[in-house]
């Protein structure tokens, strides 16, 4: 970062004395708001070419300033512009650059336009390309856990409630939770997407402007779908900002879920899945593990962007009107929030291609929890027994299973129908857990036709 002592200052013209050291480095964003540089850039082209149209702007003018925002353009993306601390932020290192590079001209790009009205824009058009990158990344996730599902359509594994075999599910629905869970953030991401998509440019500081601008040209050459309608607004709204955070705060909720499961299932004990190699770490001084690390991390990243959406929402908090320079705090948590979702969201889509599922182990676990007592309860209602007497017979033949070690399955016929005599040569059939799931095949139900039936709707729709 470049000390520029000469201080070019925008606004330094009223003041007596330079800015303190330690409060210039406190009011400076440029260390993090350079990340925005092609988006203010976009902004400032659309602007001018506006400014000229509306005879605003002399048309040299406007060729001069395309040709040196051209040049920063590429400063930029070549990581050789010269960022200055003492230009505060983006904007006015952008601007103050840009009058170094081609005179008069650089000067009178800020006409009609506030950097209230500018940062408002930039923030918007840097999110909303984030936010069609994300859209895309989860697409390719979900794409990747209908695959998945496809494959374990017929996979039996317990299903869980208090993380207490409950019954039998198949691996491929439970995948397909998750393809549920992420089509609905990417809902929510594309909802956020649409409501921020209006151009603030126009507001000015915060008043408007007395210029015969055109914003409705600007809105359309920038992708908007409309400009913001009140100046005051358009200025100090960053709705948007907690409704994208809020947005990314669930979308981290699954990521998390997902990635606990994912600890949980490779821990021994379980054994339902393995990791590929290339996502696990050792251990410095046990030799013998094998450490789910990446999902770990995956749910520890949550707190991150559960953090960014609190700082979002207490900074827009008890902000009178219109702009203030609180505003300025939205952006490193964005940044990191946007970050860390691109990275948990591309690394589970990885994870989930190396995964490697254990069919033997989910089979026995499934053995061992009773996990088709509902089942025999369901057997005996149909039979004509009310269900409430059908609980408390299948309860007592449980307990008496346990005393003896076995599956219900594996009691004899006779012991089970001393609990009701309702029980005929037929019940093992419900017993298995083939026959559990199969029976559940109604839409949403975990039978392999169901989860196939699911899966073929959702590739239509993706
Ligand atoms: N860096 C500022 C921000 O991020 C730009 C707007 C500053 N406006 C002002 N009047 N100080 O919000």
């Amino acid at each position: 970062m470049q000390q520029d002592d000469k201080a070019a200052k925008a606004w330094s013209g009223r003041f007596s004395e330079p800015l303190d050291r330690l409060a210039q480095r406190f009011n400076a964003s440029v260390d993090f708001d350079r990340r925005l540089a092609p988006f203010d850039i976009e902004g400032s082209l659309a602007h001018a070419r506006m400014l000229e149209r509306t005879g605003i702007l002399p048309a040299a003018d406007l060729a001069a300033i395309e040709k040196g925002l051209g040049q920063i353009a590429l400063e930029v993306s070549e990581d050789r512009f010269p960022w200055s601390i003492d230009r505060e932020d983006v904007h006015l290192n952008i601007e103050a650059r840009l009058t170094d590079l081609v005179g008069d001209a650089g000067k009178r790009l800020h006409t009609a336009r506030s950097r209230n009205d500018q940062v408002a824009t930039d923030i918007r058009l840097w999110l909303r390309s984030e936010i069609d990158t994300l859209i895309g990344i989860l697409r390719a996730l979900r794409g990747r856990l209908l695959d998945r599902a496809e494959a374990e359509a017929e996979t039996l594994m317990p299903g869980f409630t208090h993380l207490q075999v409950a019954q039998p599910v198949t691996f491929g629905h439970h995948l397909m939770a998750y393809y549920e869970m992420f089509t609905r953030d990417a809902d929510r991401l594309a909802d956020c997407r649409r409501r921020m998509n209006r151009l603030p440019l126009g507001a000015s500081a915060l008043a408007g402007t007395s210029y015969p601008i055109d914003r409705e040209s600007v809105a359309k050459a920038l992708g908007f779908d409309g400009v913001c309608e009140n100046s005051l607004d358009a200025v100090s709204d960053r709705d948007f900002a907690v409704e994208f955070l809020a947005a990314a705060a669930l979308a981290q909720a699954h990521v998390s879920r997902l990635a606990e499961e994912l600890v949980i299932w490779t821990n021994p004990r379980f054994g339902f899945v393995e990791l590929a190699d290339r996502f696990c770490t050792g251990s410095s001084i046990m030799p013998q593990k094998k450490n789910p690390d990446v999902p770990e991390l995956m749910r520890g990243k949550t707190g991150r962007i559960y953090g960014a959406l609190m700082a979002m929402l207490t900074i827009i908090k008890g902000q009178p009107l219109a702009y203030n320079k609180d505003n300025q705090e939205d952006k490193e948590p964005l940044f990191d929030a946007v970050d860390t979702l691109n990275d948990v969201l591309t690394l589970l889509t990885e994870l989930l291609d190396g995964l490697k599922a254990r069919p033997d182990r989910m089979r026995a676990a499934l053995a061992e929890g009773y996990a088709t007592a509902t089942d025999l309860a369901d057997y005996l209602v149909r039979k004509g027994l009310p269900f409430r007497d059908a609980h408390d017979a299948v309860a007592r033949a449980v307990r008496e299973a346990e005393k003896a070690g076995k599956d219900l399955a594996q009691l004899p016929l006779a012991t089970l129908q001393s609990f009701s005599p309702l029980v005929g040569e037929d019940v093992f059939a419900f017993l298995t857990p083939e026959g559990s799931v199969a029976s559940r095949k109604h839409i949403g139900g975990t039978a392999p036709v169901a989860v196939r039936a699911a899966i073929a709707r959702a590739r239509k729709a993706l």
